[in-house]
């Protein structure tokens, strides 16, 4: 069971046009994404109310959408417009259709009830086209369930393995971070003082081989499931930690995952900088780096979901990294129970063991 009443990021912008109609399953439905001609974006289920068929293999006929099977044609609301060969148009054909709204490079889509939805609760991802700042990023996808992609990002002491030849340096695990439960978020901090460099951070921030710097994390998740990390690192002992970050470099990891289905996510991400705005290739590395880095992230998630899926999980341990996965993961189910009802959200499928239920 996911949390409807939110907005989730559905597509990048450039994914959607009058070309290719996109076909992207959300919250265990098929969504068909394209753009009227004036730009606006329309998010419809894709799923013709004749046969079933998909609407994303048809086409655009000006602003409707028309079913590839038998020519059923569909307005930006869902309604059915014109059948052929008849005049009428049958009672009650229509698709349903999602609010879409065009935000920070980002298709947001409100999966749950429509009179809920405002766009002013859109996720403040600002990072990614204020004036003076650069975003790139790409969408992957994950063959696990979200919830495990949330707790991989609240849980860092992870990139001391997981990413130990990119992103990751043998001190990070040693360090306790400090977190924070907020009303609607939780967030993490963790200061790395006076370790080696990784060598994404040497490339970036121009670092010396095997210079020390102070390296920060901080990290906020809101619900259901975005994570932005401001991290960055300055030579050690140069007041980073007191906000003097003069003698170093930070950016913005900003993480919007969306489920697809029970056991897959869509994972989209950018990174965000201040910094040389005007060169590309900081771009490209950025992008290159964290692919791959992300790419270690979604494999190993990938076999923790094929161990759940053999049905003979153990309840898990946890340990202190694990704090702040742990308050997101309980402030995110209770919200899913409370939007439909204690009764039909607390079963023996998700809850595994007290602490961090992780199926859907
Ligand atoms: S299935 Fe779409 S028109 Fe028949
Ligand atoms: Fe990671």
């Amino acid at each position: 069971m996911f949390l409807r009443n939110a907005w989730y990021v559905g597509a990048w912008g450039t994914e959607i046009g009058r070309q290719n109609l996109l076909r992207r399953t959300l919250l265990n439905e098929p969504v068909v994404f394209y753009r009227q001609e004036d730009g606006t974006p329309v998010a419809l289920e894709d799923k013709c109310a004749h046969r079933h068929a998909p609407l994303s293999e048809g086409k655009l006929v000006g602003d409707f959408i028309q079913c590839p099977y038998h020519g059923l044609e569909y307005d930006a609301s869902g309604a059915c417009v014109r059948v052929p060969g008849q005049s009428n148009v049958p009672p009650d054909c229509r698709v349903r259709s999602y609010l879409a709204v065009e935000r920070h490079q980002w298709i947001w889509v409100w999966m749950g009830d429509p009179a809920l939805a405002n766009s002013d609760d859109i996720e403040d991802f600002h990072w990614m086209d204020a004036p003076g700042w650069v975003a790139k990023g790409e969408r992957m996808h994950l063959k696990g369930n979200y919830k495990l992609l949330i707790e991989n990002l609240l849980e860092l002491s992870h990139l001391a393995y997981i990413h130990a030849t990119t992103l990751g340096t043998g001190a990070i695990a040693e360090e306790q971070m400090t977190f924070d439960r907020g009303d609607r978020d939780v967030s993490l901090t963790r200061w790395i003082m006076d370790s080696p460099v990784s060598n994404m951070f040497q490339k970036l921030g121009g670092f010396e081989p095997n210079e020390h710097v102070d390296r920060w994390q901080r990290v906020t998740w809101t619900p259901p499931a975005f994570v932005k990390l401001d991290v960055g690192a300055a030579r050690a002992n140069t007041g980073a930690i007191d906000g003097d970050r003069s003698q170093g470099f930070g950016y913005r990891n900003l993480n919007a995952i969306t489920p697809e289905t029970d056991g897959t996510s869509h994972y989209f991400w950018a990174q965000a900088r201040d910094f040389r705005v005007d060169e590309d290739w900081i771009s490209d590395l950025f992008v290159q780096s964290t692919h791959e880095a992300f790419s270690e992230d979604l494999w190993i998630i990938g076999l923790q979901q094929e161990n759940m899926d053999t049905g003979t999980t153990h309840p898990r341990i946890d340990i202190n990294h694990d704090g702040a996965a742990i308050q997101a993961i309980r402030m995110l189910e209770a919200m899913i129970e409370a939007e439909n009802g204690a009764a039909g959200a607390v079963s023996g499928a998700t809850r595994r063991n007290s602490q961090t239920p992780l199926q859907s």
